[in-house]
């Protein structure tokens, strides 16, 4: 029987609850899911590519079916290495729309056999996204809500500030 392996590629800097919740979703779906961490992104990243491939496979290590793995170039050619016919995306409002859709007709148009699927998180992550994430923690907000512990204490080292809970 065919086995479809599908790519959720990202920067992951830092990897939320957000992120976890559509891997959760993807692993019930495909056969196999690799989530891809780009490695030349033209971000400056808050975490190294090693460190944020900790976080995930610590995060995810309970998914049988979930790998963490990083990848550079592009990701048309890292799916196609990777023996993948899909590549998952996460869709949290309409705002994500326009930048994701012209990411698949692109992807498409590289890759015509590759197919991008959408999926959409749990409504409670649907304002969640890294970088509020990084700018809570560096200004010593409560996290707890939306990164696991192992991410939040992560954040709290490299960027000094006091562990805060909103309960
Ligand atoms: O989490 P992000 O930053 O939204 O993820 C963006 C990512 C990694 C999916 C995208 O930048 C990507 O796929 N980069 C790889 C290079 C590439 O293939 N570019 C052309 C894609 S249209």
């Amino acid at each position: 029987m065919k086995r479809v392996i599908a790519i959720y590629p990202g920067t992951f800097d830092p990897p939320t609850n957000g992120h976890l919740d559509l891997i959760q979703r993807g692993a019930k779906i495909f056969d196999e899911l690799v989530v891809a961490i780009l490695r030349n992104s033209e971000k400056v990243p808050l975490f190294s590519v090693d460190e944020r491939l900790e976080m995930l496979r610590d995060c995810t290590q309970g998914w049988k079916n979930v790998r963490v793995e990083s990848f550079g170039g592009l990701l048309v050619d890292f799916a196609r290495n990777s023996g993948a016919q899909a590549v998952l995306r996460g869709i949290r409002a309409v705002s994500d729309y326009e930048y994701e859709l012209q990411m698949a007709w692109m992807n498409r148009k590289l890759d015509p056999s590759l197919e991008t699927v959408f999926m959409m998180p749990a409504g409670a992550y649907s304002y969640l996204s890294s970088r509020l994430v990084r700018e809570i923690a560096s200004l010593g907000g409560a996290l707890e809500d939306f990164v696991p512990a192992s991410v939040e204490s992560r954040l709290r080292a490299r960027l000094g500030t006091v562990p805060r809970s909103s309960k």
